[in-house]
């Protein structure tokens, strides 16, 4: 990267990043300019073209069908599974000898996987789950840390048609019961522990927990990681280790032809107000689009080593850690358990041990590195590293210049890559050949139109704040909420008729950058998790000494956003420093660590509109000591 203009290119505003020329040079994207301009004339026949680069059982009748708004379909008419593109087109290649995994768990434990390996496992445990009675359509839910058995049983339900609901494994007893019993799953996979920061996380536990109010639930699948003593119960619980000796389990299993519109998976997330609802992916747009973008904006190459240090059990591991490596023929490397574990150079130290080439995380991971200052990665041989990325909120410049610098040595490109759950892919984002500006996301992928625009739906004018929203549909939207298609439309389409509302406020520059700011509804993104207010208020509720909770996000150093909870007690309860506790210990216990609040107020009264509504933006614009704004609905 240079900080100079280069030669032909336009000059930027602001501090500006250019791509040096060998990296354009070798960018799987080096006809940019023009596959922007050919995605804008022809929508339909640029994602067709990125399809063809995949294999299908059948081909296309139409690309886009958008004659039910906001229904769009995509690849009418088409057979493929996804899996087919993501494993059984590669092991009929020299790719089944490629590693496609590389698996480190916190304790030292080492495991790896080559196309064939993974191949195997899956075929083997697509049998286990046929002859447990699932098949093409149910739900299956998955809820487990991060090891290679989480690949396996994703890849192993899509192969059957089964579609996949992934809990995130740091969730705890309400959030797993919630979800578990809307997907109305007849099956469960888990594992008895996890390991994070030296101490077990106790995943079956939870599930047991969790299932006393999930009648759905017949049999539950565990993986065997801790072996630390959990309890089974006869007929409902199996070891999986225990199903995948049976002869059933074999390593001869059909992919399953699935249409291009059927679901592949649902991922419950955290909306503008209530409980979270699922969200719906598609085996054949959704394939497309992880394939695409992951290949030109991480520029993967056959040689490289690619970390996508999330969860599986958010999107962006679903995307970029499972799914589009794979549909790359990439090798991937995942990590269990904490940055810090033992020390904090273990990220470092495992990127120099496995030559990673492309490093992608989040900015609060950046932020909690960097406090432990430049001799932690400066013991470590990054030279391996040659692309990085981040995504889940806003990067700070500062956060962003210290990656740039003690990570990527300055020569790495960093990808801000502003997309969602909903989007399931990068929608707004660098690629290597574009120039880059320290906490801007850059501008939308070819093919996306992102706009900025005030209340009435009018475009602001460039360095205004305003809400973000996108004008054209593309492959991998999510096609519906599972189980409510009219929260779909109205919590997305119905704002600005035919444009999906992001749900975020974002800036655009005189240049076309978009800057994002944040979330505008009652979602919360702390660490980058996203989280929503009812689900920390309910969890709050249901506390004996709490009458009512209100939950807001304030500004946290290395969180980037903390949650902050304003209760009113019952009578009866007074507020004291030991109850303070007691509430953020039971949040924590009831929806997970991550929604511990950072602080709890005890509160007379919570700010509410005349109809009763919380006015969390009041309670926030108190707490930073900035003008309340409009309180014309705030009841007396
Ligand atoms: O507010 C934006 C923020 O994360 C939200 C989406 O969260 P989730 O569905 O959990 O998906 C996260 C990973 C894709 C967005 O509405 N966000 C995501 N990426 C960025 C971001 N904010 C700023 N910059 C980003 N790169």
């Amino acid at each position: 990267m240079t900080n100079s203009k280069v030669d032909g290119r336009p000059r930027l505003s602001g501090d500006v990043y250019y791509p040096s020329e060998n990296v354009i040079a070798q960018a799987n994207i080096r006809d940019y300019e023009e596959q922007v301009r050919r995605a804008q004339d022809d929508l339909e026949g640029f994602w067709g073209e990125r399809a063809d680069e995949l294999e299908w059982y059948r081909k296309w009748d139409k690309v886009l069908d958008d004659s039910d708004k906001p229904f769009y379909k995509w690849f009418v008419g088409a057979r493929t599974n996804i899996v087919h593109n993501a494993l059984d087109r590669h092991v009929k290649t020299w790719r089944k000898n490629k590693l496609a995994l590389i698996w480190e768990g916190e304790n030292g434990d080492l495991r790896s996987f080559s196309y064939h390996a993974l191949n195997r496992e899956v075929c083997r445990f697509a049998n286990v789950l046929r002859s447990l009675g699932v098949s093409k359509g149910d739900r299956v839910t998955i809820y487990m840390g991060r090891i290679p058995e989480i690949w396996i049983a994703m890849l192993a339900c899509a192969k059957i048609g089964a579609v996949h609901s992934v809990v995130y494994g740091g969730f705890s007893v309400d959030a797993l019961q919630g979800r578990i019993e809307d997907s109305q799953s007849r099956v469960l996979i888990t594992a008895d522990g996890g390991w994070m920061n030296g101490k077990i996380v106790e995943l079956k536990r939870t599930v047991d927990e969790a299932l006393k109010r999930c009648p759905s639930v017949e049999h539950v699948v565990v993986v065997q990681r801790t072996g630390h003593g959990v309890s089974m119960e006869p007929e409902r619980d199996h070891w999986y280790h225990n199903l995948m000796n049976l002869p059933i389990a074999n390593g001869k299993s059909e992919t399953e032809v699935m249409d291009a519109e059927d679901p592949l998976y649902i991922l419950y997330t955290s909306g503008t107000t209530g409980r979270p609802k699922a969200v719906v992916h598609t085996h054949g747009g959704y394939m497309v689009g992880i394939y695409t973008t992951l290949r030109w904006v991480f520029d993967l190459k056959e040689e490289d080593r690619w970390w996508c240090a999330a969860d599986p059990g958010w999107v962006t591991g679903h995307s970029y850690i499972v799914y589009g490596p794979l549909l790359n023929g990439a090798t991937s490397f995942m990590y269990e358990g904490a940055p810090t574990y033992p020390y904090p150079n273990r990220w470092w130290q495992m990127i120099e041990k496995y030559g990673i080439t492309i490093l992608y995380t989040a900015p609060t991971a950046i932020r909690g590195l960097m406090r432990f200052g430049e001799a932690w990665p400066n013991r470590h041989d990054l030279s391996s590293l040659r692309l990085l990325g981040t995504v889940g909120e806003p990067i700070n410049p500062e956060a962003w210049k210290w990656y740039y610098r003690v990570i990527g040595k300055e020569r790495c490109p960093i990808m801000d890559t502003w997309w969602q759950t909903e989007t399931g892919t990068f929608m707004i984002t660098p690629l290597p050949v574009v120039p880059l500006k320290p906490g801007s996301g850059a501008l939308p992928f070819p093919g996306v139109e992102a706009d900025v625009v005030d209340e009435a739906g009018n475009p602001v004018a460039p360095n205004e704040e305003g809400y973000l929203i996108l004008k054209r549909p593309w492959p991998a939207m999510l096609r519906t909420i599972y189980r409510d298609p009219d929260r779909y439309v109205q919590q997305y389409w119905s704002k600005y008729p035919g444009y999906y509302l992001t749900g975020d406020s974002a800036k655009r520059d005189e240049d076309g950058y978009f800057w994002i700011i944040g979330r505008v509804d009652d979602v919360i993104k702390v660490s980058g998790y996203r989280l929503g207010t009812a689900e920390i208020e309910s969890a709050l509720v249901s506390h004996p000494a709490v009458a009512e909770a209100a939950a807001i996000g304030l500004p946290h150093e290395v969180k980037g956003t903390a949650i902050h909870a304003f209760t009113i007690l019952r009578a009866g309860f007074t507020g004291s420093p030991e109850l303070v506790e007691e509430l953020r210990d039971h949040v924590s216990k009831h929806m997970g660590p991550i929604a511990k609040p950072e602080a709890v107020t005890f509160v007379d009264k919570l700010p509410k509109t005349r109809s009763g509504k919380i006015m969390r933006r009041v309670l926030k614009a108190r707490a930073l000591g900035l003008p309340e704004g409009d309180v014309s609905t705030l009841e007396e």
